[in-house]
Order: structure tokens, then sequence, then C-alpha cells
């Protein structure tokens, strides 16, 4: 049978197998980090593409390495543990980089249906254009199809070569294409269905003798057809999606169309933002209905803003949970939880490890650490509260410091509820303060404090008549002080 024969017979498996191309160097990035690894909207470049790929619940995945492979690999571990590792070897090229994710699924028992082939720098893909290229695929019976777009100028990208009949004959790379080969403007994706057979049989056929020295994945069509194959484009409306990001001026302007695409998205799902242009939200995050985001709100990881909250303006907020009604005002927040009708800023730091209750306060130059702050319970000014658990409906003074540190460890301070505590009160932990009790202003609390009781630790205050007037004859303050005498 040859592989044309066979093309149908296995496409009816129904068997989805994808190989991400995540070898390449990227130099054009200037970097040290490998380009597959660098970020737009809270995800990796390849992380964008592996999303995508086992939204289509694939049987399996494999992505090849070679640059910087192993920290390449750890990564792709550490997002999407269930994929395959395949290593390229020294011989270039996308056609190689394909055999040796080939050679993977081959080993792994994946031989037959349909293998897409997808670059690991395509962020902006969505599980549906490669479901529908999947499509085409079968519906056509074909031995390939190449996903393609229409520019008007595609300098740099391989150019779709069609017959007279609109049938697609090949692919040839700008650097090898003719003046008038450049003229075309329908460019290949990189992203590709094959016939598992069909890509096993022409793969050790495809050389290296072209303008760059590299095995071209894109022969694997011109020896398809030589075979007595279908090869087919499926055309992509929506450039943005096979848009690569080669360098840095494209990731960030690949990284911007994604924003304006996850506001958008917010935004006909309820969420209200006044600003789409200084609002940045990655793809990982959870807004709910008739939420507020002011200008200049970045919301990152596994941040989630509940329905009727508002946030911002000038707030960053990773991985915080902001519960219904809240509102979180010029705040910088990392792994924290803000209970329902909260309040939170202006110009609040919350640190790792921070919860705040329902209905409680975080107010105007607090920072917290690994701080539980109960229902109802408020800190409003000035303060630092650090490894601390408050209980319920208690007030903690302006300008109080939770001393946590005594050089060499970490200690804890346990506050209890309905708790009124003074200003400028220094927690010396570990110490714990009981239910009810008060604090006069300035305390320094180094013993618990029984519930109930009055804390009070400075000396009664002395006050010497006179004073400015014998000591500092003749300021400003002494003029000030005899004149009121008389
Ligand atoms: C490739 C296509 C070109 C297409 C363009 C779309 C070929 C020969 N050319 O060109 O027709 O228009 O993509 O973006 O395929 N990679 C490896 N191993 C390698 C080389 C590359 O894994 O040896 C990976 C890269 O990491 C990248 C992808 O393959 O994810 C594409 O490589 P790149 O060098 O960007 O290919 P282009 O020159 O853009
Ligand atoms: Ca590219």
């Amino acid at each position: 049978m040859s592989a044309a024969e066979q093309t149908n017979e296995s496409a009816q498996s129904g068997q989805i197998s994808v190989i991400v191309m995540a070898a390449g160097a990227g130099t054009r990035m200037k970097s040290e980090k490998p380009k597959v690894m660098h970020e737009i909207g809270g995800r990796s470049l390849v992380g964008h593409v592996l999303r995508a790929a086992q939204e289509l619940n694939p049987q399996r995945v494999v992505a090849v390495v070679r640059h910087q492979r192993d920290r390449v690999e750890e990564h792709i571990r550490s997002i999407a543990p269930g994929v395959l590792i395949a290593d390229q070897d020294e011989i270039p090229g996308t056609g190689r980089a394909v055999q040796a994710g080939l050679e993977a699924l081959r080993e792994d028992g994946f031989t037959e249906g349909t293998v897409l082939v997808i670059s690991g720098d395509t962020p902006l893909l969505t599980a549906e254009t490669l479901s529908t290229l999947v499509e085409s695929h079968r519906s056509g019976g074909n031995a390939v199809t190449v996903l393609t777009a229409v520019v008007p100028d595609a300098s740099g990208y391989g150019r779709i070569i069609r017959g007279e009949g609109g049938e697609v004959l090949a692919i040839v790379e700008h650097k090898d294409a003719t003046e008038e080969q450049r003229q075309i403007r329908e460019f290949n994706a990189g992203v590709y269905a094959y016939d598992a057979a069909v890509l096993a049989e022409a793969l050790p056929k495809v050389t290296t003798d072209n303008a760059q020295g590299e095995m071209y994945l894109t022969d694997v069509l011109g020896l398809a057809r030589t075979a007595g194959g279908r090869v087919a484009a499926h055309v992509v409306e929506d450039v943005w999606q096979v848009e690569g990001a080669n360098d840095r001026v494209q990731l960030a302007t690949l990284g911007r169309e994604l924003n304006r695409r996850t506001v958008e998205r917010a935004m006909r799902a309820g969420a209200g933002v006044v600003d789409p242009a200084t609002t940045w939200i990655d793809d990982t995050v959870t807004i709910g209905q008739d939420v507020t985001l002011l200008p200049n709100t970045q919301l990152h990881g596994t941040t989630s803003i509940a329905d009727g909250a508002t946030v911002g303006p000038d707030t960053t907020l990773t991985n915080v949970t902001v519960g219904e009604g809240a509102s979180v005002i010029r705040t910088h927040g990392s792994d924290a939880q803000i209970g329902e009708n909260a309040t939170v800023g202006p110009f609040a730091y919350l640190r790792p490890g921070t919860t705040l209750g329902a209905k409680g306060k975080i107010g105007t130059f607090v920072e917290t650490k690994n701080a539980t702050i109960g229902r109802g319970s408020k800190v409003p000014h000035l303060s630092y509260v650090g490894d601390a658990t408050i209980g319920e409906e208690s007030n903690i003074g302006a300008a109080s410091v939770f001393v946590n540190y005594d050089g060499e460890n970490k200690h804890h301070t346990t506050i209890g509820s309905h708790v009124r505590m003074g200003s400028d009160n220094m927690y010396v932990a570990p110490v714990t303060v009981g239910d009810g009790a008060y604090s006069g202003a300035g305390t320094v609390i180094r013993k618990d404090v029984p519930a109930g009781a009055l804390a009070i630790s400075v000396a009664p205050q002395r006050n010497i008549e006179g004073w400015v007037e014998q000591n500092r004859p003749g300021t400003s303050a002494a003029q000030a002080a005899g004149s009121l005498k008389d």
C-alpha cells in the first residue's frame, strides 16, 4: 500500500498527535532566555501553544527541544507535565525537528491518524483554529493541509505556490524564492495537519539542499504530491493568530493584541473596564460580572475578581482573590485573599499570605505579610502587620508595627476579637492579646494581654514648666511661649 492509499484509512482512526517545534535558538530575541520561554499575557510563548494544543484533547503532545534543552524541558514539564520531550540533533531545520518528534511518537506507539505540527512561537493561535484545520484536513481526505494567511507583504515567510486550478503545489522559502514568487501574498503559517503515514514516508527524503542548508519541513508538501497525496491549504482570516514572535518588537505587539482580546472578553462577559489601553489582564485571570476596573490596573496569574468588586486605579495584583463587592484602590498585592465587601488601600502593600476577612479593612500605607485579619477587623493607617492572626471586629490603631523578627527568627502575634488597640503600638512577638482587650497609645506589648484588660507600657508624662525660655532663650519658640503668657 502506498502512503497515499493509507491516508484515508489512518485518518479514519481519528487519532490526533501534536508536535510542537521548540528547538530553535531564537537569535533575533537577543536574549539569554530561550525564545519560546518569553512571556506575554502571563504565559510563555510555548505555554500558549501547548494550551491551545491540549484543548483539542489529543492522544499525545510532543515538544521538540535542542537550544538550552534542559531549561526548556524543565519549563515545559512545569506547565504541561504530560508532554513528551524529543531531542533534535545538530542537523538543522523544521523538517529535522518534526522527524525527532515523530520518532518519539512512534516509540510511544502513535503511528497513525493526524499529526498536527505547530511552531512554538505563535502564541495567539487558538484551539478553535487548530480544530477547523483538522476538520478541513479530514473532510478533504488530505495527505497534508497547511494553515495559511494572506497579507499585503509576506516578506520573510514561506510562500504558497498554487497551480492554475488553485491547487497547492509547494511552499517556497523567502530566501529560495524568485522575484516573481516573492510577490505572492499568501504565506505558510508554520502550522500543518499531516497524515501520519505520509509524513513518516516523506521526511527521510527531505534534504538540506537549499539556501539555508536546513531540512525544510515545507518540502514534505511536494513529496506528498509526488506520492499521489492530496495537498491543500486552510486559509485563516485572523492573521494575528499565525504571527510569530521572532523579536522583542513582535513580542510586545502580540502581547498588546492578546491583552486587547482578553480585556474585550472580560467586557463581553459583563466586566466594566474604564480604560482598556492601560488595563492588563493575563489570560489566566478570572473576572466576574459588574466588576469595575479603573485605569492602570494589572491583573496577573491566578488572580480572580468576584462580582461587583472595584479594582484600581494604579493597582497590580498577582495571584490575589478579590471577594464580591470588595474595593482595592492603588494597591500592590500578591498571593493574598481579600474577603467580600472588604476595602484595601489607597497605597496598600499586600504581601504573600495575607488574608483579609469580609468587610475588613487594610487602609492607607499599610503593609501586610503572612497575616490573617478576621471579618470586620481594621488596620486603617500607616502600619506593618507581619506573621499575625487578628480575630473579628478588632481595630488596630494607626502607626502600629507587628515586631515579628528578632534578628534570627520570625515570631507570631495573635490578637483576639473585638479588641481596641491604641495608636503607635509595637507588638513584640511572640505575644497574644485576648478578646475585648484595650491598649493605650504608644504601648509596647511585650507580655500577653488577658481578655478585657487595658495594656499600658508608657511612663507617666511629666511637664517641666518654663523649660524653653530657660534653655532656648531668644528662639521663636521662646518668643511664642512668652507672648502666649502675656
Ligand atoms: C518557518 C517556515 C516558513 C513559514 C514560517 C512561519 C520552514 C522551512 N519554514 O520559517 O515557511 O512561513 O515558519 O512562521 O519550515 N525550529 C526547530 N528546529 C529547527 C528550526 C526551527 O524546532 O532546527 C522551530 C523553532 O523553534 C520555531 C519553529 O520551528 O518554533 C519555526 O522556526 P523558525 O526558524 O522561526 O522558522 P521560519 O524561518 O520562521
Ligand atoms: Ca518563525
